[in-house]
C-alpha cells in the first residue's frame, strides 16, 4: 500500500487552528495527528476534548488520537464520541492491554498501541495479532521538535518482523522527528504512516512538506 501521512496538531499554530486544520484539509495529508497529554505519563500537558472538538468541526480526514495519558480506559468512550478515527494507547500506561485494546475497538475505533525507544518490540508478541496499528515512538514522549532516535529503524523492522504472519496487514506508524531526511529509510524498514509535526508546520510552505514527504519512495 501507499504509505500515510499524519500531520501532527502539536506543531499547529493553535491561534490559528482551522487555518491550519484547513491547510490539511487541501493537502496530500491522510490523517491528522491529534497528540493528548497529561502531565503525568509525559512531562507535558497539551489538548483534550474541547480542542477535539473545535478540529473536528472544521477536519475533512481522519483524526488519529494519541494518548500520552495515564489510565486512557477513563477516557476512550469520550475520544471515541469526540469524533476519533484510531485510537493509540501506551503499551507503558496499560497494564490490561488486551482489555483496553477490546474496548477501543468496540467503540468503532481502530486500536493502536504505542512503544516508547526503550520498549522492545518483542513486548507486543502476545498482542499484535489484535492491533490495526502499532506507533514506533522515534523520540521519548511530550514534545515536538525532539531530535530523531535512529535505533528507531531496527524497532520498525523487529515490529515488522513479529507481525509477518500474524498480522500482516498491520499499520505501523513512527511518530517523532520525521523528515524528509529519513523517511525513505523508515519506509524501508517497514512503516506505513509517518507523523510529522515540526518539520511540516516549520516549514515555509507546509502544504509542500507534505507532498514531499507523500511522495518519498524506497
Ligand atoms: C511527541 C508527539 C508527536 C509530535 C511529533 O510526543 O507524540 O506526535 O507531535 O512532533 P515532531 O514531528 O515535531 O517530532
Ligand atoms: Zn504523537
Amino acid at each position: 500500500m501507499n504509505h500515510l501521512i499524519a500531520p501532527s496538531i502539536l506543531a499547529a499554530d493553535f491561534a490559528n487552528m482551522q487555518r491550519d486544520v484547513e491547510m490539511m484539509n487541501n493537502s496530500q495529508a491522510d490523517w491528522m495527528h491529534f497528540d493528548v497529554m497529561d502531565g503525568m505519563f509525559v512531562p507535558n500537558i497539551s489538548f483534550g476534548f474541547p480542542v477535539l472538538k473545535a478540529v473536528k468541526k472544521y477536519a475533512t480526514k481522519p483524526i488519529d488520537v494519541h494518548l500520552m495519558i495515564v489510565d486512557p480506559d477513563r477516557y476512550l468512550k469520550a475520544f471515541a464520541e469526540g469524533g476519533a478515527y484510531s485510537i493509540t494507547v501506551h503499551y507503558e500506561a496499560c497494564p490490561h492491554l488486551h482489555r483496553t485494546v477490546q474496548a477501543i475497538k468496540e467503540l468503532g475505533c481502530k486500536a493502536s498501541v504505542a512503544i516508547n525507544p526503550h520498549t522492545p518490540a518483542l513486548l507486543l508478541k502476545d498482542i499484535i495479532a489484535q492491533l490495526d496499528m502499532v506507533l514506533v515512538m522515534s523520540v521519548n514522549p511530550g514534545f515536538g521538535a525532539q531530535k530523531f532516535i535512529p535505533h528507531s529503524y531496527t524497532k520498525i523492522a523487529e515490529v515488522r518482523e513479529l507481525a509477518k504472519n500474524v498480522n500482516p496487514g498491520l499499520l505501523i506508524e513512527v511518530d517523532g522527528g520525521v523528515d524528509d531526511t529519513n523517511a525513505a529509510q523508515l519506509l524501508a524498514a517497514g512503516a506505513n504512516v509517518l507523523v510529522a509535526g515540526n518539520s511540516v508546520f516549520s516549514a515555509p510552505n507546509p502544504t509542500a512538506a507534505i507532498t514531499a514527504l507523500k511522495q518519498v519512495s524506497h
